[in-house]
């Protein structure tokens, strides 16, 4: 396709204006300092920090770990549906606004049944924010449920046991929280039993981990896309394997940077990843605490990458291409991101 040249000072404007889909979101890292506070006082919940400013202060990470402990105590205020609504409502206005026309949510039970809240509060809260969306906005808006790979496979079957009557509000699952010392593979039978229910399936790998963990992932779990993978960089044949296949990466650069995956967003490597062939897109993991949504993080890697219009297209394709969507609707976006690319003039 023909891409028109854009000026660098247009090409924010393209970024956060062009059709996007996210496909990387914990709905739990959402959470703004703000409404925090809003629904510790709703709920009478006692917060240890003393203020908005206070807790922002401490959104200071050194690793995935350091990140973890701040948003499980963040989380802790979720008691009620319409707590869960209200995160979800905040996070898909402004994902809206950012043009994402797709958004794959994941959402963490395990942190909200562990405190005594029901499993249908939590999918029915959020899923009411998701319809909502779709009758105001136009947004589809779809749930993938975590498991918390820290805590045991036994744990995850109970978890998926009681999601099961809601069922039909869920798309597929996925697996976070602490990567080190947890390899997929310890989630093979709960992962093969979702595949069975005909769940689509994926897993965080090779964020902290080694490309190990992303074999694993891949050949174990048979995961259809891979959350992070930006260290399948050291293995070669890894590379190889993912670009043939096109099994898609979701790679988030702004929490890469605020967990130190990379020192700075000018080395962070998703150009690498891209030039190799493989099925890369761009998501904002937690942006409550890394400092942007997925526009920030469009404008800001494209900045510090220098990349231009051509990879913004192939991002925003990939980011279709990557979905759960079924393959007609794949088509009307990508024909909607054709159509924006082609009326963008040279000069206006
Ligand atoms: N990695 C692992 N678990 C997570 C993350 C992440 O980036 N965000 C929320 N849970
Ligand atoms: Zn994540």
């Amino acid at each position: 396709m023909h891409l028109p040249h854009i000026t660098p000072q247009r090409l924010p404007s393209v970024l956060r204006r062009m059709p996007k889909a996210e496909l990387h979101i914990h709905i739990e890292g959402s959470l703004e300092p703000e409404l925090i506070f809003k629904l510790a006082e709703r709920n009478g919940v006692k917060l240890p920090y003393e203020s908005v400013d206070a807790l922002r202060a401490a959104y200071a990470f050194t690793d995935l770990q350091s990140f973890l402990d701040i948003y499980y105590a963040g989380a802790s205020v979720l008691l009620k549906e319409e707590d869960f609504f209200d995160m979800a409502w905040a996070y898909l206005q402004k994902a809206a606004a950012d043009h994402v026309v797709h958004t794959e949510i994941f959402f963490d039970p395990q942190t909200h049944t562990a405190r005594g809240v029901p499993m249908g509060t939590v999918i029915q809260g959020l899923h009411h924010a998701c319809q909502r969306a779709h009758q105001e906005f136009g947004i589809s808006a779809q749930l993938i449920l975590c498991f918390l790979r820290h805590l045991s496979e036994e744990d995850a079957f109970a978890t998926l046991e009681a999601a099961l009557p809601y069922r039909h509000h869920v798309i597929g699952v996925g697996l976070d929280s602490s990567e080190l010392g947890h390899p997929p593979e310890k989630f093979a039978r709960v992962f093969a039993r979702c595949r069975e229910l005909g769940l689509h399936v994926v897993a965080h790998a090779g964020e902290e981990g080694p490309p190990a963990y992303i074999w694993s992932a891949l050949d174990v779990l048979k995961v259809e896309r891979i959350d992070h993978g930006v260290q399948s960089i050291q293995d070669s044949a890894l590379m190889q394997r993912l670009a043939q296949q096109r099994l898609p990466l979701t790679v988030c650069p702004l929490s890469n940077i605020k967990l130190c995956v990379f020192p700075t967003l000018a080395q962070h490597n998703l150009k690498q990843l891209l030039d190799a062939g493989l099925c890369v897109t761009v998501n904002s993991d937690d942006p409550a605490y890394f400092g942007g949504y997925l526009n920030d993080n469009f404008v800001q890697l494209f900045e510090a990458l220098g990349l231009g219009p051509r990879e913004a297209y192939q991002l925003a394709f990939n980011s279709f291409e990557a979905s759960f969507a079924d393959a007609v609707t794949k088509r009307a976006w990508e024909h909607q991101l054709k159509t924006f690319f082609e009326g963008l003039r040279e000069h206006d």
